[in-house]
């Protein structure tokens, strides 16, 4: 079975093509093209242009991703255009795509775009929920195979989904069956670290950098605080994490205007005291709702879980703990928004619908 795969939920356009082969899934061929570099400028996403691009784009991503599923070279936009529609017809046997959450732009176009090639080329459809794809990435096998075979996570477990838009934990006792546990009652992880970032001048999305000048710090000497930290939920909240900081750095520098400016050192003291103050609650809340839920297997998922430091503290407390828990993460590349962690999803739990029953859902919860 060979799936093309669609994702268009943020600035992000993408199209993968992934196969299940012996209960395992793969990636043929992914493609990502990113408005980041424009919302770079406005130092935050404008969700009319990242749809405007996308449009420009998902034709394009589409073709590619089909031309490389066969080892075929992405050159001449004519000639393409037909060897794409070659594979699509003979190669490819369902689409899926992100039906949401997300922008409401941004899902259109790969929505519609799918139910298009859905009814032309009468190929079965499945719609996608971006925020459980993130946790399925941990399911695709790795391009390098090497020594040791490649194990999926083991259910039940609990999975957390942190992103520049949601901050969830939820409980899995199978592919189709979960239960959420509790969210962010107001800015996602990534959000926070994003619009810290923001207000340090750093360049958007802030996660990476913060990370780098994180890993800077070896006598860190600021310290915020954790929301939540110590309440007996599976809630999280980080709006007031950037108020703190905020104010941290006013009294820094006197004005909100910052005339004069941080220095280098105290901007990676920042970045390592607001990532702390992150991953301490993030770690915390996870290991309880894998206590109480008797879960061994921890599997994250979403752009801020390619933090290698927020990866190393699971794993340190993971060991330190008696019950020895498992943590999973997704490869780098398909931590941050992509494709193929929706062929992923799709290939697991493949449940075509009718073409004109798919709409793009902005708000679409966990069901
Ligand atoms: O999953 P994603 O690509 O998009 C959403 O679905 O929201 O996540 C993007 C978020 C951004 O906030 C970005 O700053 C964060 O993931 N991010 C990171 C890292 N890489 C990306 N945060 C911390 N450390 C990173 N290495
Ligand atoms: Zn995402």
């Amino acid at each position: 079975m060979k799936i093309l795969s669609i994702e268009t939920s943020c600035d992000e356009t993408g199209a993968a093509v992934l196969e299940k082969e012996d209960n395992k899934v793969r990636v043929i061929s992914s493609v990502i093209a990113s408005s980041a570099e424009f919302h770079a400028i406005t130092g935050g996403i404008i969700p009319e242009q990242a749809a405007r691009l996308q449009v420009q784009t998902i034709i394009p991503v589409i073709r590619h991703a089909l031309l490389l599923s066969e080892g075929q070279k992405y050159e001449n936009p004519n000639k393409d255009s037909v060897r794409a529609k070659k594979i699509l017809e003979e190669k490819i046997d369902a689409i899926a795509v992100t039906h949401g959450p997300g922008l409401i732009g941004s899902l259109l176009v790969g929505v519609e775009t799918a139910k298009t090639l859905s009814y032309v080329f009468n190929k079965p459809l499945i719609p996608v929920h971006h925020l459980l794809a993130h946790i399925f990435a941990n399911f695709i096998s790795p391009i390098e195979q090497n020594a040791s075979p490649f194990l999926s996570p083991p259910f039940p477990f609990i999975g957390l989904i942190v992103s520049g838009g949601h901050t969830d934990l939820l409980y899995f006792k199978s592919v189709k069956q979960f239960e959420w546990l509790g969210g962010t009652r107001d800015d996602a992880a990534g959000e926070a670290l994003d619009k810290i970032g923001r207000v340090l001048g750093l360049s958007y999305p802030a996660g990476p950098e913060i990370e780098e000048r994180a890993k800077k710090i070896t006598k860190p000497y600021i310290q915020f605080k954790s929301p939540l930290m110590n309440y007996d939920d599976f809630d999280f909240s980080f709006s007031g994490l950037k108020t703190e900081v905020m104010r941290f750095i006013q009294n820094q520098t006197g004005d909100a205007k910052r005339r004069n400016p941080l220095k280098e050192e105290v901007i990676n003291q920042i970045c390592y005291a607001t990532q702390k103050a992150i991953i301490d609650v993030l770690v915390k809340k996870t290991l309880a709702a894998a206590e109480k839920f008797n879960c061994q297997t921890i599997v994250l998922g979403g752009g801020v879980s390619a933090n290698q430091t927020l990866r190393q503290e699971f794993e340190r407390q993971a060991k330190s703990d008696a019950r020895n828990f498992k943590i999973f993460a997704p490869e780098k590349i398909y931590c941050t928004d992509n494709a193929a962690m929706i062929g992923a999803y799709a290939l697991m739990n493949f449940k075509p619908v009718k073409w004109q029953e798919i709409k793009a859902l902005p708000e679409l919860y966990f069901e």
